[in-house]
């Protein structure tokens, strides 16, 4: 989509989870804005909320410096939506004030640097009249229309290395250990790290599981006299029941308009809090059926925090640089994807509200199965 560009008054926000490789982003768009272009960058603090409250701060080259290895991200964030704004034990849809403080800062374009949530609200935005650009952020790598997006390399690493160090504890006692990795509905960094890490069985969202078969895969290693397994679980893995579930509610949810839809919206929600991330009942039932001594670790947060791999850097500074580029080309409306060594641009709505799921078939998973790695299916 293109509109018209005045002078160059450049804002950026990040929104959503934090991800290793914010900083070089912002770094990217800011350093390439100032030095060739003399374009104005300007950043809001905690991310929607920052723009809805007036919360900025200049993106000059002080600023700029020294942040490219650094995690998190300088601009802070948050979770907030611009149309379900927590406002004093309310929630107000504060839409209309994040257009005019857009306005009263002169804004030619706004860069959003977010996930699916993030991708959501900056459509919205962008229906409402606003430039917008976004760079796909997150570690899950649920995004859609680019090849991966920044954040996942570095917390793969981590999964990895934790895998790697869980493998001669686990070993030393006899025991299996279940490693629950971060990825939120879809199981790229759980499948990643699993086969990466070695993991013995890999449970991940898109492939239901059943309990009797992840047992059924273990004792057959015992049998082997393999006497430990790691399990690499996604944190969004679910059973086949789960999974049933789940879908027969989606399916009904696709015709369903107003109330009713709304109460189908919580009952989803009510079944992914019971039969999603529980690791620890898994664990307990695991124990039970194969007498095997069973401990949990999750990694959690850990997989966002401290400094970018050197992919994660590189990406987030070819994405930054190049959202430059399609500013000065008046591109708004858009991601800006990964295509290979190449960036591309994707219309915010075939992308806004999609998720980017593993496909069952993927080579990851095929090249698993080859090793006799289990998928609990
Ligand atoms: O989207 C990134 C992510 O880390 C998911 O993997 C996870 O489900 C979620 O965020 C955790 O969110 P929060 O940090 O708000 O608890």
């Amino acid at each position: 989509m293109r509109k018209q560009m005045r002078s160059g008054h450049i804002g950026v926000l990040t929104s959503g989870g934090d991800t290793p490789g914010l900083n070089a982003a912002i770094r990217g768009i800011g350093k390439t804005a100032s030095q060739g272009h003399s374009m104005q960058v300007i950043g809001f603090k905690d991310g929607f909320r920052g723009l809805m409250e007036n919360r900025s701060v200049r993106l000059d080259n002080k600023m700029l410096s020294g942040i490219l290895t650094l995690g998190g991200t300088i601009l802070g964030t948050s979770r907030d939506k611009p149309h379900k704004m927590p406002m004093g034990g309310k929630i107000v849809d504060m839409t209309d004030v994040i257009v005019e403080n857009y306005y009263k800062n002169h804004l030619d374009v706004l860069v959003c640097l977010g996930g699916g949530g993030t991708l959501k609200n900056a459509y919205r935005l962008s229906k409402e009249g606003c430039n917008i650009i976004t760079l796909p952020k997150t570690i899950d790598n649920d995004i859609v229309g680019t090849d991966v997006t920044f954040g996942f390399d570095t917390a793969l690493g981590i999964a990895v290395e934790a895998i790697d160090r869980l493998h001669s504890t686990a070993s030393s006692h006899h025991r299996v250990i279940i490693v629950e990795i971060m990825g939120h509905k879809v199981g790229w960094l759980a499948l990643g790290a699993g086969m990466a890490g070695g993991a013995d069985a890999i449970l991940i969202p898109e492939i239901p599981y059943t309990i009797e078969k992840l047992a059924d895969s273990i004792l057959e290693r015992v049998s082997r006299g393999k006497r430990f397994s790691i399990v690499a679980v996604a944190e969004g893995a679910i059973t086949v029941e789960g999974a049933n579930k789940i879908r027969a509610v989606e399916r009904k949810l696709e015709k369903a308009e107003g109330d009713v839809r709304a109460k189908l919206k919580a009952q989803l929600s009510a079944l992914d809090t019971e039969y999603r991330g529980s690791t620890m009942e898994l664990a307990n039932e695991l124990q039970q059926i194969t007498g095997l001594e069973t401990r949990v670790t999750i990694l959690g947060h850990l997989q966002r925090g401290g400094t970018p791999s050197a992919l994660d850097r590189m990406l987030a500074t070819r994405l930054g640089t190049s959202a430059i580029d399609y500013i000065r080309e008046e591109q708004f409306g858009i991601m800006v994807a990964v295509d290979g060594e190449h960036t591309k641009t994707v219309p915010l709505q075939d992308v806004a509200g999609k998720i980017n799921y593993v496909p069952p078939d993927h080579p990851w998973v095929t090249s698993s199965r080859n090793l006799a790695t289990s998928f609990g299916d």
